[in-house]
């Protein structure tokens, strides 16, 4: 199957034991992040709402990828509060953090997928670690099926990273993200590199997913259709901070330089063209331009 023909999925996902039912799926406080003399986080506050995809831009070096791993407590922060789905990253005990870790997924910026094993073998990764009760048989079914649900066809279950393109790797990258069946999923820079069709049917597949499986998604990315087309708000970093957080309309209401330039430029012109005019043929009766 072509890699942008994906199958009509989306079943009913398992439901979690437990589901977050606050209003914000993540709360930053006050967030500093200090490498020796380089402050890259300053007192940010973010909070993300659930059920949204919010997109988050920023000039490379910013601290995008940072603050990700701040809210996934990989980077301990020098100081601040973080909670997610309710729980406390920044104070939780050990015990704590594995429950919350494992209502998340996430696709690294480069994808890290395990060179030596199968696409369904490092969808399984994950489903060892968490759940080493499940037998052979059901986490083999469940790879497969996670690996359909990211919109590969089947078969890719068995082959390595080395024999997928790139588009076919982040999906994979996805279906791992996908594997516990996580109400939270980061995808940092997931679009980066695709050929503009690879990254609409990936877009489209994020956009479906969150919808169908109630999703919150924290979405670093630089690709501007990406920000026009899926995302419920954006937020802004610069200086440290946390600039500006809404809609893109609210976003080119502020006068801050770098938003204009970033959105108002010829990339950010282009993108809300092609965005209208997608609309437009959205309203036709019969799709066609
Ligand atoms: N473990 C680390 N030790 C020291 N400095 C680090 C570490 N991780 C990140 N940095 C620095 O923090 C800054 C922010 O990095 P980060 O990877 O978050 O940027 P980014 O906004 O994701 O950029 P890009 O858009 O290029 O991915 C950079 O200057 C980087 O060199
Ligand atoms: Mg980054």
């Amino acid at each position: 199957m072509a890699e942008n023909q994906q199958p009509d999925i989306v079943e009913e996902a398992a439901p979690n034991e437990e589901h977050y039912n606050g209003d914000y799926a993540i709360v930053v406080e006050g967030l500093t992040n200090r490498f020796g003399d380089q402050a890259v986080h300053e007192n940010l506050s973010l909070k993300v709402r659930r059920g949204e995809i919010l997109g988050i831009v920023g000039g490379s070096g910013t601290g995008k990828s940072v603050l990700m791993r701040s809210i996934i407590g990989l980077q301990i922060p020098s100081e601040g509060h973080i909670e997610v789905l309710g729980h406390s990253i920044t104070e939780a005990e050990p015990d704590e953090q594995i429950g919350v870790r494992s209502r998340w997924g996430v696709l690294f910026q480069g994808g890290a997928l395990f060179s030596t094993l199968t696409v369904g073998e490092n969808v399984e990764v994950p489903l060892r670690q968490f759940y080493p009760e499940i037998g052979d048989e059901l986490r083999h079914e469940i790879a497969r099926y996670k690996v359909r649900l990211s919109g590969l066809p089947e078969e890719a279950t068995s082959k390595y990273p080395s024999e997928l393109s790139g588009g076919m790797k982040k999906r994979a990258g996805l279906a791992r993200a996908l594997a516990l069946d996580p109400e939270l999923l980061f995808l940092d820079e997931p679009t980066a590199g695709l050929d503009p069709i690879a990254a609409s049917a990936f877009d489209r597949r994020t956009r479906e997913l969150t919808d169908t499986l109630g999703l919150t998604v924290f979405l670093i990315t630089h690709d501007l259709d990406t920000l026009y087309e899926i995302c419920d708000r954006v937020a802004v970093l610069a200086d440290g901070q946390v600039i500006a957080v809404g809609t893109i309309p609210e976003l080119l209401a502020t006068d801050h330089p770098w938003i204009q330039e970033y959105f108002n430029g010829p990339r950010g012109r282009a993108a809300k063209a092609s965005r209208k005019r997608a609309k437009a043929m959205d309203k036709q009766p019969s799709g066609k331009a």
